[in-house]
C-alpha cells in the first residue's frame, strides 16, 4: 500500500512529502457537478454508490496520497433530531439556542443516521483495495455547536459566543453531548475501515484563547480520548487559529492542520515538534494557475524542511473556481520532490 500519508501523520521517514486536498471531491471537479446534477447533496452523502463515486473521482485524474470519504460534518446532527438543507451551505430548520432548545435534543443512536457513512467506508476501502488509505473525519464539537446555534453559516458566529456568555453551563453541556456524538461518529468509520480520521474545527479561530482552553479544548480532547484505543493517526484541523496552536497540540491528535496565515516552521516551533503538522498553501494561490502553485508548493516544502512530520494540504478546502491544471501542477511537484530529496 501507499502508505507515506499514514507514516508521516507518526512522523516516520518518508520517501517523499505526502499529499492530499481538503475538499478534493467537490465542486472544482466536472464530473462532481455532473453527479450532482442528478442528485442533490444530502442524497449523494446518504447514497454509498454516490458518495463512494464521489470520494474517487479526484483519485481517478490526480496521484493523492489519501481518499477522505464523501460526507458532511453535519450528517450526525440528525442523531440530535436536527435538520437541514443545504443550497450550498447548509441552513438548520430550527436553530439552538437556549438551555431548554439543549435539554429538547433528542438522543437517536449515531448508527441510525450514519449507517449509509459507514457502508460508504466499507464500499471505499474494497474498491481501493489498500492501493490509497481512507481517511473518515467528523466537526469538532465546537464547530458543530457554532452551526447548530446560529443555524447557518455566518462570519464570527455571533450566537455560540452569545450562548458561552449567556449560559456557560448549559454551553459546555452542549459540547460534551457534541464531543460523545463526534467520537460515535469517528469510532463508526473507524470501525468500517477509515484508517486516519480529521477533527474539523473550522471556527474553532473565532474563540480567545481562554474561552478556547476553558470550553473547545476539553471537548476536543474528549473525543480524541474516546478513539485513542483503535490506533489510527489523528487529525486536529483549525483553521484561522494560530493563538490557539500551541493549546490546540495538547489535546492528543498526531497531527495539527495549519492553515495559510501559520507558517509550518513557526507551528512546529509552537507545537514543541510533538506532532506532525499538515497543511498550508493557500488555496488562492491555485486561481493563479500552475507556475504560481508550482512557486507556493515549493515554499510550503522549503518551510517544512527535511524533519519527518509533514503532510502537504491545503490551508482550507479547494475553491470551487479552482483550475484542474493547478491541481495537476501542485500534485506532480509533489512527486518531483521525491527526486530533490534523492539526489
Ligand atoms: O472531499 C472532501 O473533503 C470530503 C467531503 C466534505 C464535504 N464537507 C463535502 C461538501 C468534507 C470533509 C466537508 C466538511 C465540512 N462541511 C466542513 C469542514 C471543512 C471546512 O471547509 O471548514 C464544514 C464547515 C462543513 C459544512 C458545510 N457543508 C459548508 C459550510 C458547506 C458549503 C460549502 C461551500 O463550499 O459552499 C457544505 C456543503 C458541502 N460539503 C459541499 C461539499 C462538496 C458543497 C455542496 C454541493 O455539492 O452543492
Amino acid at each position: 500500500m501507499n502508505d507515506r500519508f499514514l507514516r508521516a501523520c507518526r512522523c516516520e521517514p518518508v520517501d517523499r512529502t505526502p499529499i492530499w486536498i481538503m475538499r478534493q471531491a467537490g465542486r472544482y471537479l466536472p464530473e462532481y457537478r455532473e453527479l450532482r446534477a442528478r442528485a442533490d447533496f444530502l442524497t449523494v452523502c446518504r447514497t454509498p454508490d454516490l458518495a463512494v463515486e464521489a470520494s474517487l473521482q479526484p483519485l481517478r485524474r490526480f496521484a493523492l496520497d489519501a481518499a477522505i470519504v464523501f460526507s458532511d460534518i453535519l450528517l450526525p446532527l440528525g442523531a440530535l433530531g436536527i435538520e437541514m438543507t443545504f443550497d450550498p451551505g447548509p441552513r438548520l430548520a430550527r436553530p439552538v439556542r437556549t438551555r431548554a432548545d439543549i435539554e429538547a435534543l433528542a438522543g437517536r443512536p449515531a448508527a441510525e443516521v450514519l449507517g449509509c457513512v459507514a457502508e460508504t467506508v466499507r464500499m471505499l476501502r474494497r474498491e481501493l483495495d489498500g492501493r490509497t488509505p481512507v481517511i473518515g473525519f467528523c466537526g469538532g464539537p465546537f464547530t458543530l455547536a457554532a452551526y447548530m446555534t446560529q443555524g447557518e453559516g455566518r462570519d464570527g458566529f455571533p450566537e455560540v459566543r452569545a450562548l458561552r456568555h449567556r449560559d456557560p453551563e448549559a454551553f459546555r453541556r452542549l459540547l460534551d453531548r457534541l464531543a460523545s456524538l463526534a467520537a460515535e461518529t469517528l469510532e463508526l468509520q473507524i470501525a468500517a475501515g477509515a484508517q486516519a480520521v480529521q477533527i474539523f474545527d473550522s471556527w474553532a479561530g473565532v474563540l480567545d484563547a481562554a474561552d478556547y482552553r476553558a470550553f473547545a479544548l476539553p471537548a476536543v480532547r474528549k473525543v480524541v480520548h474516546a478513539i485513542r484505543h483503535a490506533g489510527v493517526p489523528v487529525i486536529y484541523f483549525a483553521p484561522a487559529a494560530g493563538h490557539l496552536l500551541a493549546d490546540a497540540a495538547t489535546c492528543g491528535a498526531d497531527v495539527q492542520g495549519v492553515c495559510w496565515r501559520t507558517p509550518i516552521s513557526e507551528a512546529r516551533r509552537r507545537t514543541g515538534g510533538a506532532v506532525a503538522i499538515q497543511g498550508n498553501l493557500d488555496p488562492a494561490a491555485l486561481l493563479a494557475g500552475p507556475d504560481a502553485v508550482r512557486a507556493a508548493a515549493r515554499a510550503v516544502l522549503d518551510d517544512a524542511g527535511d524533519a519527518p512530520g509533514h503532510v502537504m494540504n491545503l490551508g482550507h478546502g479547494i475553491l470551487p473556481g479552482t483550475p484542474i491544471a493547478s491541481v495537476e501542477a501542485l500534485v506532480e511537484a509533489m512527486a518531483g520532490s521525491a527526486a530533490r530529496r534523492a539526489s
